[in-house]
């Protein structure tokens, strides 16, 4: 078992921020990364709808004889960790949500904003997240609707990338705003833009690396974890995506500097297929 591979999902490229970090903190692990761009964003989708493909998506996995699932989009997490939970009781789930608790530990102005889509703020998650950590530090929501189309497009730089971010830097930093929670997968891949925006002052939170520490803690525990030995590099990573796949593999090059031949997913009357 602790040679299966991990499952990593997400609407599009957003979750590639955490494959990254998961490779990066369990080199020894293999890892099956699915993309759903035949449907990102998610956004600004439906709970129902959303809920159907995690599950679609987590059974596929499953299929494909992943030890563990981490959904790698806070989109998702907000709407569908608990039901994936309860649904797939054999495996650990790990889900995404805003990093408050550090914004909030590290915040000195005692203001913190918090990127995101419009389904992660209406999610239970970030509310019960807010209410457990904010205290009395104010947390200013932005919504960031199209930024993850901009990642999605790979336009990562240039005048258009600058003039979206400041539009939802400016009401942050005009709050008073000193630590920013990039609080969807898609952002880190824009965060150099972010901090050369926001300034020198402005610390700006990728939760990525504290969730792939987790994930090692949680197959630990499970008894799973694939032993780290130089001549037992996981370099069997698999990625799926119900999108186009030539498109993806350039993606994954440019993102995160992995090549990769992706595979072909569709979806048929609600469910995943191989194509
Ligand atoms: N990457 C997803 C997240 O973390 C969101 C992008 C989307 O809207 O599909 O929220």
């Amino acid at each position: 078992m602790s040679d299966a591979p991990i499952g990593i999902f997400d609407s599009g490229v957003g979750g590639l921020s955490v494959w990254r970090q998961v490779v990066h903190h369990l080199p020894a692990e293999s890892v099956v990364y699915l993309a759903d761009q035949a449907h990102v964003p998610y956004g600004q989708r439906c709970a129902s709808e959303i809920q159907h493909y995690c599950s679609a998506i987590a059974e596929q996995l499953l299929q494909l004889g992943c030890k563990a699932i981490v959904v790698a989009c806070n989109t998702a997490s907000a709407i569908a960790l608990e039901p994936l939970r309860c649904a797939f009781p054999s495996v650990p789930i790990l889900g995404l949500e805003p990093a408050v608790k550090p914004a909030v530990e590290l915040t000195r102005s005692g203001v913190v904003g918090v990127m995101a889509t419009p389904a992660t703020f209406q999610g239970e998650l970030y509310r019960a997240t807010v209410g457990r950590w904010a205290g009395d530090v104010r947390v200013v929501e932005q919504v960031c609707i199209g930024l993850a189309d901009l990642v999605e497009q790979g336009e990562l730089e240039g005048e258009r990338c600058d003039a979206v971010l400041r539009g939802f830097l400016q009401p942050m930093l005009q709050a008073g705003a000193d630590t920013v929670v990039l609080g969807c997968t898609h952002y880190p891949f824009v965060i150099e833009a972010i901090r050369r925006l926001g300034g020198p002052s402005l610390a700006v939170l990728d939760p990525a690396p504290a969730v792939a520490r987790h994930l090692g803690e949680v197959l630990g525990r499970e008894g799973v974890l694939r032993a780290a030995a130089p001549d037992q590099r996981g370099d069997r990573h698999r990625f799926f995506t119900t999108g186009d796949a030539h498109r993806f593999d350039r993606a994954v090059a440019r993102l995160v500097g992995a090549s990769c031949r992706s595979e072909q997913l569709a979806w048929h009357n609600g469910q995943l297929r191989r194509a």
